[in-house]
């Protein structure tokens, strides 16, 4: 379980499922079945056109932050269909940068990811920062180099006051909506390896930022997966779509 310096956190990202009104009615249910006092921060990133209606709903319920799945960069402008953080800085807390399916499927570079990582944090707003190996990059034994290069290009050159707002999600794609979760050793090890490069670049951080698992995070797999010192809890996808299994993974996040 995460260290004492750190607060654990578990975030529903709902990807590309749930209209508005199921997205209102799976939040109702998370918030119905959570404890008033949560053993993890609990985030959820639903479509982008609910983060309003959720606002809505959340409010004054301080026990479920909300976060995008993306954003764009620049603060305004022609750029038809994108939204900027500037602009999700009254709907949210959090946004996701770097997710496996945008860097895959849509093309995403470490440069444009750096940039979206920015916006984030100028628009005040808390970023994650997804990293992640392929399976041929695994069984080349290349994970480290991967995933430190990422991170490393997430963290370089920023300012550690804003460095220090961010949180770093390991989802090695093969695990990604597979059934089949990286064990906790291979997470810890993941976590390790991208705290080392933090430290390289920012040493006074390296214990304070979180680090997540994702990858097939299930009401099954959570608690080994979250009992590693170095794993803060988990960024879940399928599991959170189902709020029962989405509450079993948050409360496999307490101490035990
Ligand atoms: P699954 O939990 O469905 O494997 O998805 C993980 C993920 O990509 C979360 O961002």
């Amino acid at each position: 379980m995460t260290s004492p310096l750190r607060r654990p956190l578990v975030a529903g990202n709902w990807k590309m499922n749930t209209g508005v009104e199921e997205a209102l009615e799976l939040a109702r249910q998370v918030q119905a079945g959570l404890p008033d006092r949560p053993p993890a921060e609990v985030v959820l990133l639903p479509p982008l056109i609910s983060l309003w209606p959720l606002r809505q709903l959340l409010r004054g319920d301080d026990r479920i932050g909300l976060g995008a799945q993306n954003c764009y960069w620049e603060r305004s402008g022609a750029f038809t269909g994108e939204v900027s953080a500037a602009m999700l800085r009254s709907l949210c807390d959090y946004v996701l940068v770097g997710h496996s399916e945008r860097r895959q499927l849509f093309g995403e570079t470490d440069d444009q990811v750096r940039l979206k990582l920015d916006a984030v944090l100028a628009s005040g707003l808390r970023p994650i920062v997804a990293v992640g190996e392929t399976l041929d990059q695994r069984q080349a034994g290349r994970t480290d180099d991967v995933i430190g290069a990422q991170a490393r290009a997430a963290f370089q050159g920023l300012e550690p006051d804003l460095a220090a707002r961010c949180t770093v999600a390991y989802e090695p794609i093969w695990a990604i909506g597979t059934g089949r979760s990286a064990s906790p050793e291979d997470a810890a090890g993941a976590a390790d390896a991208i705290r080392r490069v933090i430290d390289s670049l920012h040493p006074a951080l390296a214990r304070q930022i979180r680090v997540l698992y994702g990858g097939s995070v299930s009401a099954e797999s959570a608690a080994d997966l979250f009992a590693p010192e170095a794993v803060d809890g988990g960024l879940v996808g399928g599991a959170s779509l189902r709020a029962g299994e989405f509450l079993a993974v948050v409360g496999a996040a307490a101490p035990v």
